[in-house]
């Protein structure tokens, strides 16, 4: 399973490179927002320090205004995948970017029927939130489970990328139920090296 963070703080990000476990990042407009940098700044700050998949995320609620942030975010840099949302507006121009050879995350995925979505329209990646799904008394870890099951069983490419993680065992328990990448904030990954023992 590959590691990601889910932030836009520059100094973590360079923190997690430096201990050489960082395949990724993803970002929201709510991280990107607190860095007090222009959005497109931040991100091509981002992709100069990770050669991985970098996740930015579009910000409308049209279409065509999504294809259009989409194509101007990959223009960053070849490793920028455009974060789509799961409405119907954000498939619709995820397909798009697909069909134009740009690859998408669909982000806000709360069930299997979403992440079935996402597949479909060939996703390079599907957000399922554990912990949104958890904070509302379900169970994220048993929709992850389920998610990975289902690709599985269709032999979708879509790689399920574990998101909204709040604790090491989210990132454990997605591992272990097969996740393909799973983004935390630094805090999360922070923890992961401890044991009172060591
Ligand atoms: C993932 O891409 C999202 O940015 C993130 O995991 C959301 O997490 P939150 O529920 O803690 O905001």
């Amino acid at each position: 399973m590959k590691l990601f963070l889910d932030t836009a703080h520059l100094a973590d990000i360079e923190t997690a490179v430096g201990w050489g476990v960082l395949d990724g990042i993803t970002t929201n407009p709510t991280l990107a927002a607190k860095e007090g940098l222009a959005f497109h700044d931040l991100i091509k700050a981002i992709t100069d320090l990770v050669d991985g998949p970098v996740s930015a995320e579009v910000v409308s609620d049209e279409p065509e205004e999504m294809v259009r942030q989409g194509h101007t975010l990959r223009a960053i840099a070849d490793n920028v995948v455009v974060k789509v949302p799961m409405t119907r507006a954000g498939i619709t121009a995820g397909s798009r970017l697909v069909a134009d050879d740009i690859p998408i995350n669909v982000t806000l995925v709360f069930s299997t029927a979403q992440a079935i979505i996402a597949a479909t329209i060939g996703a390079t990646f599907v957000s399922p939130f554990l912990g949104r799904v958890d904070d509302v008394g379900n169970d994220g870890l048993a929709l992850l489970g389920d998610i990975v099951g289902t690709y599985a069983v269709q032999g979708y490419e879509t790689e399920v990328l574990s998101a909204s993680l709040r604790h090491p065992i989210h990132v454990v328990e997605s591992a272990r139920l097969g996740a393909d990448a799973a983004t935390m904030p630094f805090a999360v990954m922070d923890k992961l090296f401890d044991h009172p023992l060591t």
